[in-house]
C-alpha cells in the first residue's frame, strides 16, 4: 500500500478525511516528541544534534573527549544539555560550574561506581549483589580515602622509592647491573610499574612485569565493559587479559598475603574490610580488581610525558638537576634525595603541573539524583533535572585558551612559575587533573611523588640521550584519563640513558 496522493485525499468521506488527518497529526506530534524533545528554560541550555535524535549519540560513540572539545571551542557554552536519544546529558565547561558540581551532595557518582563494578570487575553473582547495596558500597570504599595519607601515605611511597632506586642503582659500571639502558621509554614503563606493585602488594606482590600487557589490553577496552554491551564480541582481549590478572592475584589473597606487614594500607585495608564484611578470599582479585590497573593506567603516561618533555630541553634539564641538588644530601659515593621536597619546588611543580595541563583528559560523570541548581561566576542559574546524567572533561579546562591564554597548547611550565594574581584568579578550579570533592584521587601524592623523584633521579645522575617529541597525541582510553604519546613509521625513538661522568659509582637513595 503506498501513501496517500492529494487527489485521492480530495475523494475521501469526510470521516475519513478526518481520521487520515488525526493519524498524520499523530504521527508528527510522535516524531516531534522523538526528534525535538522539550526542555525545562531553567537547565542549561539546549545544543541540538544536526542529525536530529541520533547525532550527538553517533559523535560521543566515535570519540566522546574530542567531540566535547570541538563543542565547546565551536559554541563556548558554559554548560548545556545535550539532548541524545530519548534522553539527555549536561556537560559542563565552566570552571566554577565543575567544582559546583564537584562539591554538590545531589550530583552521585555511587551509580556508576555500580555499573563499573557490576560489569568491569568479573565478580561472582553473589558478588554482585553485594555492590547492588549502597550499604555496602560506602563501608567498602570507605578505606580508599583513608588509606593514602599520613603514615600509610609514606610507607607506601617510600616502599616504591626504594624500588626506583633500585633499578637506577642497576646502571653504571661496577655495579653488576647493566651499563646503560638504551631502550629507556621501555624502562620507564617496567621500572615504574613494578615499583608501584612492589609498593602496593609488598614483598609478596603477585603483579610481575608479564602482567603489564594484560594492564594494558584491559584499559583499551575497560570503557567498554562498563557498558556491558557484549564485552564477549566486543571486548574478548579485555576479558582475557582480566582474567589472567586475577588468576595472578588469587593465591595472593587465598593465602593472606594481602594482610602482611609490608603490604600498603591501601591494599590491606580494603581487603580487610571486604573479609569483615564477609567476603571469600576467592572473591577479592575480582571485587579489588580496580587497584593494579587505577594506580598505572594514569601514572605512567604522565611519567613519559613529564620526560619528554624534560629530556627535549637541555634548559630545562639544567632547572630540574639545580632543584634536584638542593633537595640531596651527597656524601661520599652516596646521594640520598628527599623526594618528599621534590614536588614542593617551584620548577618541578610547575613542570608537573603543565604536563597534566597538557595531556590530563579526564573525565568525570555524576548522576542527579535530586533537581539541582548550580550557579555560574556570573551567577547565573541553571537547573539539572533529577535522573540526568551530568558529566564534563578536565582536557576542556586545561587547554582553553581563554583562561590560558592563547598559547594554551604548548609546554610552558614558566606559566606556573610566579604566576601573577591575575592570572591566578582566573585559573581558579581550571586544573582538575585529580578529580574533587568526594572523589578526589586518593593516588595523587603518591604518583606525583614518585613521578618526580625518578625523573629528577635521572636529571641529577645520568645522560639521557635520542630523547624525540611524540608525533601524535592519542585521546585516553575510555574511563582512563591521560593522553598518551605515540610516534609515526619508525616507532618509539631509542632512548639511551647512562651515567654522567663524575657518578658513576653515586648510590641513589630517596627518603621521604
Ligand atoms: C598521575 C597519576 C594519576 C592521575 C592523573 C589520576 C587521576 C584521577 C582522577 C581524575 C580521578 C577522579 C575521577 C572522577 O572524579 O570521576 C581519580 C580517581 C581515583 N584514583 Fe587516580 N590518578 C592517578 C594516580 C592514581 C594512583 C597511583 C592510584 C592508586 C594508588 C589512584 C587511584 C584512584 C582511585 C582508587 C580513584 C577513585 C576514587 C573514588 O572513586 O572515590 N590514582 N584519579
Amino acid at each position: 500500500m503506498g501513501l496517500l496522493r492529494l487527489e485521492e485525499l480530495s475523494e475521501l468521506s469526510p470521516v475519513a478525511l478526518a481520521l487520515t488527518v488525526a493519524a498524520l497529526s499523530l504521527v508528527l506530534l510522535v516524531l516531534r516528541w522523538v526528534l525535538y524533545p522539550t526542555f525545562d528554560s531553567r537547565e542549561p541550555p539546549v545544543l541540538r544534534p544536526k542529525v536530529p535524535f541520533i547525532g550527538h549519540a553517533i559523535s560521543i560513540a566515535r570519540g566522546i573527549n574530542v567531540y566535547y572539545a570541538r563543542l565547546h571551542k565551536d559554541k563556548r557554552m558554559p554548560i548545556c544539555t545535550l539532548p541524545v536519544l530519548r534522553g539527555k546529558v549536561y556537560v559542563i565547561n565552566s570552571p566554577t560550574l565543575i567544582s559546583a558540581a564537584l562539591r554538590s551532595k545531589t550530583l552521585s557518582f555511587d551509580p556508576f561506581i555500580t555499573l563499573f563494578s557490576l560489569n568491569a570487575l568479573g565478580l561472582s553473582e553473589p558478588e554482585k549483589e553485594r555492590f547492588k547495596d549502597p550499604d555496602y558500597l560506602a563501608t567498602a570504599s570507605k578505606p580508599i580515602h583513608t588509606s593514602l595519607l599520613g603514615e600509610p601515605l609514606r610507607m607506601v611511597t617510600q616502599a616504591g622509592l626504594s624500588r626506583l632506586a633500585a633499578d637506577l642503582n642497576a646502571i653504571g659500571p661496577g655495579k653488576g647491573g647493566v651499563k646503560e639502558v638504551s631502550n629507556a621509554l621501555d624502562w620507564l614503563r617496567d621500572v615504574m610499574f613494578l615499583a608501584v606493585m612492589r609498593a602496593l602488594y609488598g614483598e609478596k606482590n603477585p603483579i610481575s612485569l608479564d602482567l603489564q600487557t594484560h594492564i594494558g589490553e584491559f584499559e583499551k577496552k575497560v570503557g567498554l565493559l562498563v557498558l556491558g554491551i557484549a564485552p564477549r564480541l566486543l571486548a574478548p582481549k579485555a576479558l582475557v587479559a582480566r582474567s589472567a590478572i586475577q588468576q595472578a592475584l588469587a593465591p595472593y589473597y587465598l593465602a593472606g598475603h594481602d594482610q602482611g606487614p609490608d603490604v600498603s594500607a591501601f591494599v590491606r585495608n580494603r581487603a580487610a574490610v571486604k573479609r569483615k564484611l564477609g567476603i571469600r578470599a576467592a572473591d577479592l582479585p575480582a571485587s579489588d580488581f580496580d587497584i593494579p590497573w587505577t594506580a598505572v593506567t594514569n601514572t605512567i603516561p604522565s611519567l613519559l610525558w613529564l620526560f619528554l618533555h624534560i629530556f627535549t630541553r637541555p634548559d630545562y634539564v639544567d632547572r630540574m638537576r639545580a632543584e634536584v641538588l638542593e633537595a640531596t644530601a651527597v656524601t661520599g659515593d652516596g646521594a640520598t634525595i628527599d623526594a618528599s621536597k621534590l614536588g614542593q619546588k617551584p620548577f618541578i611543580s610547575a613542570c608537573f603541573l603543565e604536563m597534566q595541563r597538557m595531556y590530563n583528559d579526564a573525565g568525570s560523570v555524576r548522576w542527579v539524583m535530586e533537581d539541582t541548581v548550580l550557579r555560574d561566576a556570573d551567577r547565573r542559574e541553571y537547573l539539572l533535572k533529577k535522573d540526568t546524567n551530568v558529566q564534563w572533561f578536565g582536557g576542556v579546562l586545561h587547554l582553553n585558551d581563554h583562561i590560558w591564554g592563547a598559547d594554551a597548547g604548548t609546554f610552558n611550565p614558566d606559566r606556573f612559575v610566579n604566576a601573577d594574581p591575575q592570572e591566578e584568579k582566573k585559573r581558579r578550579g581550571a586544573m582538575i587533573p585529580f578529580g574533587g570533592g568526594k572523589h578526589l584521587c586518593p593516588g595523587r601524592m603518591f604518583a606525583v611523588t614518585e613521578i618526580t623523584a625518578l625523573i629528577g633521579a635521572l636529571a641529577l645522575a645520568f645522560d639521557v640521550e635520542g630523547v624525540e617529541m611524540a608525533h601524535v597525541v592519542q585521546p585516553p582510553f575510555p574511563s582512563t584519563g591521560m593522553r598518551r604519546p605515540r610516534w609515526k613509521q619508525g616507532g618509539e625513538p631509542k632512548v639511551n640513558i647512562r651515567r654522567k661522568r663524575g657518578w658513576e659509582d653515586v648510590k641513589i637513595t630517596f627518603t621521604v
